[in-house]
């Protein structure tokens, strides 16, 4: 995929889950000021990316894309000149069909994909200064290698632009119930690797559909190795703040994206959403962990069944671990540092929700609420300061 792009997971927000086909110019201009007045463009989050149905229903009669003339009537070129104007970066949406998902499923117009219309379409893409395509595979037709072949003209499309855009891939229609397993390395900064990620904490089994936060977390958990700086595993756009998980489910959900260095966007109507999902979506800590230039994906070190561990190795030589509940009730969950690959006899555990710190010789334990985590980064290797040297840190500092 191109270079210098997306070398740590991309932070956003995307217009689907809370807007789906009914996405307007108006309502992705305030999406762009609710990222500025909400802090998350301060704490990291740069895309703001309208998904599908942006687009009129006909090509020109130069087979040109054009915005919708009633939900966009300002057009992309300005769009993305006001999302720039907000310190902000432009993500749009398209297929590599003859038709997008809405289009083929009939709740959109036409069949405007981009089959045949790559180089066309990312030219204007590029002169609307679009920083981020996501290209949504919605067809049952094709093999594999067909799919693949149709992802990478899109890729080489962008590229000849010259223009360095975020190439973000969905091969929907290959999912099988156990996920998509392909590497997609070659051809895209980051790629789906379930079907639509909805506000439920778990539906069923790993296979059921549609698919929750455990369901997703199954899938994409498996396929840590093959993530890591211009190539994300995509588990899909985040549903923190969305009505059907609850704050608990919420913080796992953001918290088991960060460990996994998934891509994370936003999903919520981040317009109107409460203090306490805003401050979730922005906690540092976490932020810190998802974005960390190692880029290497949380692995699950230990399954108790009910409860289980990620470790997500970090560049300073640190860990961020996470202490999951899947289960019905408070239940204490407990690794080693050994186990999450630190070795030592001291260790300061900072807790990546509260920022509090704590020490301890090898044991990491803590009793988490039911469908909650508990995440720590862990630093070792080091002795632990004294309450002396602190408070003399402290002092000088
Ligand atoms: C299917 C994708 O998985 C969704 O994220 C969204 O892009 C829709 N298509 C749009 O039709």
């Amino acid at each position: 995929a191109p270079a210098d792009v997306a070398l740590t997971p991309p932070l956003g927000w995307n217009s689907w889950n809370s807007f789906g086909c009914g996405i307007t110019e108006a309502a992705v201009r305030q999406a762009a000021d609710a990222m500025v007045s909400s802090g998350m463009r301060d704490a990291g989050y740069q895309y703001v990316v309208v998904d599908d149905c942006w687009f009129d229903p006909q090509r020109d009669s130069s087979g040109n894309l054009r915005a919708h003339p009633t939900k966009f009537p300002s057009g992309m070129k300005a769009l993305g000149d006001y999302i720039h104007s907000r310190g902000l970066k432009f993500g749009i949406y398209q297929a590599p069909n003859e038709r997008t998902c809405a289009q083929g499923v009939g709740t959109h117009p036409g069949s405007t994909g981009s089959l045949g219309h790559e180089a066309q379409d990312a030219a204007a893409f590029a002169s609307w200064g679009v920083d981020y395509l996501k290209y949504d595979w919605c067809s049952s037709w094709g093999t594999r290698d067909e799919q693949v072949a149709r992802f990478t003209v899109m890729r080489d499309a962008l590229r000849a632009t010259g223009r360095p855009i975020v190439y973000s891939i969905n091969p929907n229609s290959f999912h099988t119930p156990t996920g998509d397993d392909y590497d997609w390395g070659e051809v895209a900064h980051l790629w789906r690797t379930t079907e639509d990620l909805l506000d439920i904490w778990q539906n069923g089994n790993a296979n059921s559909y549609p698919m929750g936060v455990g369901n997703v977390l199954d899938v994409t958990a498996p396929l840590a190795a093959q993530t890591g700086p211009g190539h994300w595993n995509d588990p899909d756009m985040l549903v923190v703040g969305r009505p059907g998980l609850t704050p608990t489910e919420s913080r796992a959900h953001f918290a088991l994206w960060a460990l996994m260095a998934a891509p994370l966007m936003a999903g919520n109507d981040i317009r109107t959403m409460s203090a306490e999902t805003s401050a979730v979506l922005r906690n540092r800590h976490l932020l810190a962990v998802n974005q960390d230039p190692l880029g290497a994906g949380g692995r699950r070190v230990r399954d108790d069944g009910a409860t289980e561990v990620f470790a997500k190795p970090l560049a300073d030589g640190s860990v961020a671990v996470g202490l999951l509940n899947r289960g019905g009730g408070p239940t204490a969950v407990t690794t080693t540092a050994d186990q999450i690959g630190l070795t030592g006899t001291a260790f300061t555990l900072t807790d990546l929700w509260t920022g509090a710190t704590s020490t301890t010789s090898g044991q990491i334990s803590a009793t988490v609420p039911a469908h909650g985590i508990a995440v720590y980064r862990v630093v070792g290797g080091s002795p632990v300061p004294s309450t002396t040297s602190r408070l003399r840190g402290a002092a000088s500092g």
